[in-house]
């Protein structure tokens, strides 16, 4: 497997995982196309040969960062490919400077908390009803990275 930056070349493959992943609030191509311009966002693609299993993105202001996505195909999920995106991104994040690292996810997620739990990030609040389709409460979680 390989993880690299994401270039305008993944972008089809991504935007049809995240179509399939979270469709009410899925990314377009165009979002994709947009991030990939945008220099304060860093987005990683995770491959085998030719075969696009997951990617991940995230979002810096100075030493603060959020994470807008992290999502591996279905056919390929626990054998460590979440893991290694999150390595990219927090690598990244480190090297950009970064000191605390934001995300919300729903709180019925039980394998994304423990993927971002496994990084040692920690929940800091709660925002209610914060995702629709279903509605769902979003967790806050942070992680302080220190250099
Ligand atoms: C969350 C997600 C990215 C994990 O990807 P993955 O490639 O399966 O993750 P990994 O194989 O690297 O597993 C990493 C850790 O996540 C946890 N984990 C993964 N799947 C799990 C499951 N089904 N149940 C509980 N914990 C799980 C484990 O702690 C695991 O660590 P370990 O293998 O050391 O025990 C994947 O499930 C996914 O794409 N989900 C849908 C999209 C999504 O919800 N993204 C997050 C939005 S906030």
């Amino acid at each position: 497997m390989t993880v690299s930056k994401m270039t305008a070349r993944d972008v089809p493959a991504a935007a049809a995982l995240d179509r399939m992943l979270f469709s009410a609030e899925c990314w377009s191509e165009e979002d994709f196309y947009t991030s990939l311009e945008d220099p304060s966002r860093i987005f990683f693609a995770a491959y085998e040969g030719e075969l696009f299993l997951g990617c991940c993105g995230l979002q810096q202001c100075f030493d603060q960062g959020d994470i807008l996505t992290v999502g591996v195909h279905p056919d390929h999920r626990c054998k460590g490919i979440g893991t290694a995106l999150m390595v990219a991104m927090l690598n990244a994040f480190a090297a950009q400077g970064g000191a605390a690292l934001f995300l919300e996810v729903r709180a019925s997620n039980a394998s994304a908390r423990a993927l971002y739990e496994k990084f040692g990030f920690r929940q800091i609040g709660l925002r209610r009803n914060y995702y629709q389709q279903p509605a769902e409460d979003g967790l806050v979680y942070c992680l302080e990275v220190h250099a």
